[in-house]
């Protein structure tokens, strides 16, 4: 059986941090609780206790305990270190190394790996202190599940809700279920549309939601990997233990690819504008005052086709091809002039963008894969699951 040390932070989300325990309990976890005295403020021992099905720990020195379970027995029977709700005060006091109350004593002697799960107001979380913490935290392997971008208790809009249950859950069992096939493999996602400015309010751009290159993100993180989701303009939540780079052009996007190499493998799913104003203007273009034969376009740089070119190549590079006829033809030409290893080719026509779900064929060189319509997600775990064990097979 596997031993969860949960430590129960003084925020407004502990009662939250009960129905992961209950959950994770009906898992089959122990779940050893762990209060500070500000948790004590929001949620009662009794009601923690009944829910984990074990004591609470909130006392560093109790007189009686120390021969049955001190600090360093707690630390060192966990198989994972929970801290639900995080506060900033408690992420402040881990950075700092401060031992100050049990929480941070365990926190400090624990060889396990440490989750996080945030929940603060977004100006405590966005502030510059919290921040260097938490990049601190980061440098030392600590996993931040979160937050979440929502309405908090207070009124507030922005980052710092506590992250869904079933994302915390999922990213702890992920890690105890071991081994992750992507461990210490790099991947560089690029999704969504690119915009081109033509002038202050007009901008040249491409259909895309985004949806498909966000979960295959998700799906290679899930299988342990480093993912840097380069992403044009998009309406969706950052996926778990992805490290996300807005950009807003192509020409961003290629800057920024470049800079996350080397990377181990790539898979290209943005609908890069292929065109650009030659010109931005500073000022709004007015109707009537332009000739707008004279609007002229060039050509973006080619991302895909730049990064296979490139002397730091990732091993494996999958391109997308977005076609409206011709649909295996135009890819199988498209994979040798691009010159990426695999090339998923789907029919745009069939009512793609926006739609949660697809349609593809996979053209390696050789032969050709054709994949029954399925979602996004499905098709984006399949992917991973085919990367993976290509990976495997080097
Ligand atoms: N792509 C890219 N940079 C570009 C254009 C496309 O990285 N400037 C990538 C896309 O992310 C995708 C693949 O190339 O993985 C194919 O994109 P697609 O739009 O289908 O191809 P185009 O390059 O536009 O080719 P064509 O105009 O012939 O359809």
């Amino acid at each position: 059986m596997k031993h969860i040390l949960l430590i129960i932070g003084g925020g407004i989300a502990a009662y939250k941090s009960l129905e992961i325990a209950r959950q994770l309990k009906k898992k089959g976890y122990d779940i050893i609780p762990v209060m500070t005295a500000s948790a004590e403020a929001f949620v009662t021992k009794l009601s923690v206790e009944a829910l984990c099905g074990n004591e609470v720990h909130s006392e560093l020195f109790a007189p009686g305990q120390e021969s049955k379970i001190n600090h360093i027995a707690l630390a060192r029977m966990a198989d994972a270190i929970l801290v639900c709700p995080a506060t900033a005060n408690l992420l402040a006091r881990m950075a700092h190394g401060l031992a100050d109350d049990l929480a941070t004593t365990i926190l400090l002697a624990a060889k396990a790996p440490i989750f996080v799960a945030p929940a603060m107001n977004v100006r405590m979380w966005e502030h510059p202190a919290t921040q260097a913490n938490i990049a601190l935290l980061k440098q030392r392997d600590v996993h931040f599940i979160g937050p979440a971008e929502g309405e908090m208790a207070c009124g507030d809009y922005g980052l710092g809700r506590l992250s869904p249950i079933e994302d915390i859950i999922c990213v702890l069992e992920g890690h105890l279920k071991l081994p992750a096939p992507l461990l210490n493999k790099h991947f560089l996602v690029t999704a969504g549309p690119t915009c081109e400015p033509i002038d202050p309010v007009r901008y040249i751009s491409n259909h895309s939601s985004g949806l498909q290159g966000y979960a295959i993100a998700e799906a290679l993180a899930k299988l342990g990997a480093k993912v840097t989701l380069v992403s044009g303009p998009v309406s969706l939540a950052t996926p778990l233990h992805v490290d996300r780079v807005n950009v807003v052009t192509a020409r961003e996007m290629l800057d920024q690819c470049l800079k996350a190499l080397p990377a181990d493998g790539m898979v290209a799913v943005a609908a890069v504008s292929d065109w650009r104003a030659e010109q931005e203007h500073s000022e709004k273009l007015k109707k009537g005052h332009q000739d707008l034969t004279k609007l002229k376009l060039v050509e973006n740089p080619d991302i895909l086709a730049t990064i296979c070119r490139h002397q730091k190549r990732p091993a494996l590079v999958v391109g997308f091809a977005a076609e409206t006829e011709n649909v295996l033809d135009y890819a199988r030409e498209k994979r040798e002039r691009k010159g990426c290893d695999w090339l998923i080719a789907n029919d745009v026509k069939a009512g793609v963008f926006g739609s949660d779900r697809n349609q593809v064929s996979i053209l390696d060189g050789h032969a050709i894969e054709t994949w029954p319509m399925q979602t996004k997600k499905e098709i984006a775990a399949r992917l991973a699951q085919k990367i993976s064990a290509y990976f495997s097979q080097l």
